[in-house]
C-alpha cells in the first residue's frame, strides 16, 4: 500500500468512528459512555488487524501493544477518543488512528523496530463529563487528585464512583511501561497558522497553560413584572457584567484567552428573576505565572461585581495545567522527519490542551500538528484533506523508521 491509499483508509476509518456517538445526528462521546466503549471496541479491532494486542485499562483507556521484545523500550503514542459535544471527526481520533495506519504501512515493508509501540486511546481529554480535562492520561499516571475524584457529573455521580463502577471495585491506576522512550502525539492544529503558511505539518514547541473554573453567582428570585429594577438581585445581570469584563480583559492582555462556554440559569423560567447562575470560565496563556495573575484579576472582578449587586460569589478551580515546553530529542526527531519528507520545518505553539501535557510528567513528549481546513475544530465541519493525511503519515513513518532506542 502507498501513502495515498493508506490515507484513504485512514480517512474512511475516521469517518466511520464519527458515526459512533452518544447523540444521534452529531458526534459526541464522553467519558465511559456507551459510545466511548463502542469506539474502544472498533479501534481495538483495527489495531488487532494490524498486529497490536489490545486491552482497556482501569480508567477506560484503550491500549494497543506492538511488542518488539519483552524488555524493549517503549514508544508511547496516541491521543484521545472522547469528544466535545457536537464535535468534528478528527480531534483526538487522528492521533490514535494515524499511528495504526503508519505501523500497517511499515509492517508491510521490512521494518523491524528495536522498540515496542504502545498506542493509547485516552478515555477523556475534553473533560465534558466532569469538567476537568485529561482524566484519561491523569488516571493512567495515577495523578487524579482527591478534588478531581470528588467532581460530579450531571447525574451527581462522582468521578470516584464512576471509576469504581467501571472497575467493580476501588480504582487502582494501571501499570505503566518500565522503559518509556517517550510519548508522541499527532493532532490537528485546531488553528489557522498552517493554512496561512501553506504547510501540511508542524512540530509543536509547547502548550499554553490553562485553568478551568466553575463559578456561581447567587441573588434572589422574584416576580419579573413587579420587583422594581433598582431593588433586584439578578444573578444573570452579574454574569453579563462579568462576561463583558472577561472579554475586554482578554482582548487587552497579550496572549490571554478567556471563554465562558457553559451557563446554567436557575430557576430558568422566563417570568422569574434568576436567583442563581452557574457558569464555566476557561482561561489560557503561554505563561503559567501570567495565567495565575490573570485568573486572580478575573476573580477580583467577579467579587467586585457581586458586592455591587448584592450577590454571593462562589469561585471554584476545577482544573489547572501548567504550560509545557517541548524541545526534547523526540521533537528534534520529528523535525528531522518533517525535513526528510521534503516539508518545511514549521514550529507552532499550541493554544489547545493535549494529553501530551500530562504525559510530560511521565516521559519526554513531542507533538506533530496537521493542517485542518480553516483552522476549524470543536466544530462538525472539522476537516483534513487526504493529501495532508498522506503527508502526515509519511512524516510519522519516517519518524518511526529513524527512531533508535
Ligand atoms: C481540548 O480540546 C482543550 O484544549 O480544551
Ligand atoms: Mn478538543
Ligand atoms: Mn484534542
Amino acid at each position: 500500500m502507498d501513502y495515498d491509499s493508506a490515507a484513504a483508509v485512514l480517512q474512511a476509518r475516521i469517518r466511520q468512528l464519527a458515526k459512533i456517538t452518544d447523540e444521534p445526528g452529531r458526534v459526541t462521546r464522553t467519558f465511559l459512555s456507551t459510545a466511548m466503549l463502542k469506539a474502544n471496541e472498533k479501534v481495538a479491532q483495527w489495531m488487532g488487524e494490524v498486529g497490536f494486542s489490545t486491552g482497556v485499562d482501569t480508567v477506560g483507556n484503550l491500549h494497543g501493544w506492538l511488542e518488539a521484545a519483552p524488555d524493549a523500550p517503549v514508544l508511547l503514542t496516541g491521543s484521545h477518543l472522547d469528544t466535545v459535544r457536537n464535535a468534528g471527526p478528527y480531534d483526538g481520533v487522528l492521533g490514535v488512528l494515524l499511528p495504526i495506519a503508519a505501523v500497517e504501512l511499515l509492517r508491510a515493508s521490512d521494518w523491524r523496530p528495536e522498540f515496542s509501540v504502545l498506542c493509547l486511546g485516552f478515555a477523556d481529554e475534553e473533560g465534558v463529563r466532569f469538567q476537568a480535562g485529561c482524566i484519561g492520561s491523569k488516571g493512567l499516571l495515577g495523578r487524579l487528585s482527591a478534588a478531581e475524584m470528588a467532581l460530579r457529573d450531571e447525574d451527581e455521580l462522582t468521578l470516584e464512583e464512576a471509576l469504581a463502577a467501571q472497575n467493580e471495585g476501588p480504582f487502582r491506576p494501571p501499570p505503566l511501561p518500565r522503559a518509556p522512550l517517550g510519548y508522541v502525539e499527532v493532532h490537528i492544529e485546531q488553528g489557522p497558522e498552517l493554512e496561512r503558511l501553506g504547510s501540511a505539518v508542524a512540530v509543536v514547541t509547547g502548550i499554553n497553560a490553562q485553568n478551568r473554573m466553575r463559578v456561581c453567582f447567587r441573588g434572589e428570585a422574584g416576580h419579573a413584572g413587579t420587583v422594581p429594577m433598582g431593588s433586584r438581585r439578578d444573578a444573570f445581570a452579574g454574569l453579563a457584567d462579568f462576561g463583558v469584563f472577561a472579554e475586554r480583559f482578554a482582548k487587552t492582555t497579550r496572549g490571554l484567552v478567556a471563554t465562558i462556554g457553559c451557563v446554567e440559569l436557575r430557576p430558568g423560567v422566563g417570568n422569574v428573576i434568576p436567583s442563581e447562575v452557574e457558569f464555566s470560565v476557561d482561561v489560557r496563556h503561554p505563561s503559567s505565572a501570567q495565567l495565575e495573575s490573570a485568573c486572580a484579576a478575573l476573580h477580583r472582578e467577579a467579587l467586585r461585581i457581586c458586592v455591587a449587586r448584592a450577590l454571593e460569589c462562589e469561585w471554584t478551580s476545577v482544573d489547572a495545567m501548567n504550560a509545557v515546553e517541548f524541545g526534547s530529542n523526540l521533537t528534534t526527531a520529528l523535525g528531522n522527519a518533517i525535513l526528510a519528507t521534503g516539508n518545511p520545518l514549521v514550529r507552532l505553539r499550541s493554544g489547545a490542551g493535549h494529553d501530551a501535557m500530562v504525559m510530560t510528567e511521565f516521559c519526554e513528549a513531542a507533538m506533530l500538528f496537521v493542517r485542518c481546513r480553516r483552522g476549524l475544530s470543536h466544530h462538525p465541519d472539522e476537516f483534513v484533506s487526504p493529501t495532508d493525511l498522506a503527508e502526515a503519515l509519511k512524516v510519522y513513518c519516517e519518524f518511526l523508521k529513524r527512531l533508535t532506542p
